[in-house]
């Protein structure tokens, strides 16, 4: 069990997506080689931009096609690779069993790669902090990497909701354990929080879900979090969630089964995040927008309860700043480069006076 060698082969699964995008950019800034997994590397609107890194040239970044819902997907692609980034989501998290089996198939082809020495799960802040009866975060307000959602709870269940939240809960313990079996590879967790920043692509401005609350604020519309109705967004930005993945397959200081939470612990209300954008871009002439609470009405008249819940929890990051040695944005610098890749890269239209 080993860090990965500077310079190795990393495959990344989800490279199409918002996050695993930057992680690919970022493993070849810093000098790797890369092989990066899409479920369709014809799919231009998705892989495009990948095609376009300069280590596509070069052949120093790889795609290859691969769908995690079929067994021994990944065996061809992980054979002489150090390390596995495994962002890509999976098909539905509200079945559990499918979520443990497409673990496994991953799982099968880092054991059979024989090379794999590291592998990072990108889990969720969701498999901390989401709670069945919010109440919890009242019992347990302090949210860092040892906090577990209260799993004890009868009404914890994929049909209320907490099915994202139990299947990331699943997929680290399944890797964690798997590597302890194997004693060949260790398997380190990083939990990011709500992911703000630059798109890459055009097809990234439906993903998210942050940076697509951002694209219809630019519309006109926006949302209240329903995301744990009333929460500010605990922010993080995507660039900073790609490093700290590189961070944990090049450090020395992580064990197995070892989690990392990844938010700078900047926090801010939808509405704060909608006003920042005229604050921070005047050019623009950006109009606003207006607010929807689409929450059920007896959500609706516990706001100021469900506002004092999330505001009392205190968000940590002790341990990623002080094993990794990370540093995070500003939430301000986030969000400009957000607005600005919206406009630049998915050609949004904003409303403007
Ligand atoms: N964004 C956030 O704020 C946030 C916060 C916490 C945790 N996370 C976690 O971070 C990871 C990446 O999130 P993201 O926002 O970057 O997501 P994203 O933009 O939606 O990208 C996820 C990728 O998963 C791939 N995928 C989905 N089902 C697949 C399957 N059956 N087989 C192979 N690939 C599949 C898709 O690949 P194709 O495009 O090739 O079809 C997609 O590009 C996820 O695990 C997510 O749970 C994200």
């Amino acid at each position: 069990m080993a860090p990965i060698p500077q310079g190795g082969t990393v495959a990344v699964t989800g490279s199409a997506g918002f996050i695993g995008g930057w992680v690919v950019r970022q493993l070849l800034d810093e000098g790797y080689r890369v092989r990066a997994c899409v479920r369709d590397t014809n799919d231009e609107d998705k892989a495009g931009f990948l095609k376009a890194m300069p280590g596509y040239a070069s052949g120093r970044l790889t795609l290859h096609s691969a769908n995690l819902d079929e067994a021994g997907c990944f065996d061809d692609i992980f054979k002489g690779c150090h390390g596995v980034a495994h962002l890509s989501h999976v098909s539905t998290y509200d079945d559990l069993d499918y979520v443990k089996k497409v673990c496994d198939h991953v799982i099968n082809s880092v054991n059979q790669s024989e090379t794999v020495n590291r592998v990072i799960v990108t889990s969720s802040i969701a498999a901390v902090i989401s709670e069945q009866d919010i109440q919890e975060l009242v019992r347990r307000p302090v949210l860092y990497e040892d906090r577990y959602p209260d799993e004890q709870n009868p009404k914890r269940l994929p049909e209320r909701g907490q099915g994202y939240s139990m299947g990331k809960v699943l997929a680290e313990r399944a890797f964690a354990d798997a590597a302890e079996a194997s004693g060949r590879w260790d398997a380190i967790t990083c939990c990011p929080g709500d992911n703000v920043g630059p798109i890459q692509s055009a097809h990234q401005k439906n993903g998210g879900p942050w940076q697509h609350h951002i694209e219809t604020m630019l519309l006109g519309k926006y949302t209240q979090n329903v995301i744990g109705a009333y929460r500010a967004w605990y922010t993080v930005d995507v660039r900073d969630v790609a490093e700290a993945h590189i961070r944990m397959l090049e450090s020395v200081n992580v064990d197995n089964g070892e989690r990392f939470i990844a938010w700078s612990t900047e926090t801010r209300n939808v509405e704060d995040v909608c006003a920042s954008i005229d604050r921070l871009l005047p050019e623009l002439g950006f109009a606003g927008a207006e607010l929807i609470d689409p929450l059920p009405e007896s959500v609706q008249a516990r706001e100021a309860e469900f506002r004092a819940i999330w505001g009392g929890c205190e968000l940590r990051n002790d341990r990623i700043r002080e094993t990794l040695d990370m540093d995070f944005r500003p939430l301000d610098v986030s969000i400009r480069d957000c607005v600005e890749s919206l406009l630049s890269v998915a050609k949004i239209e904003p409303v403007k006076n």
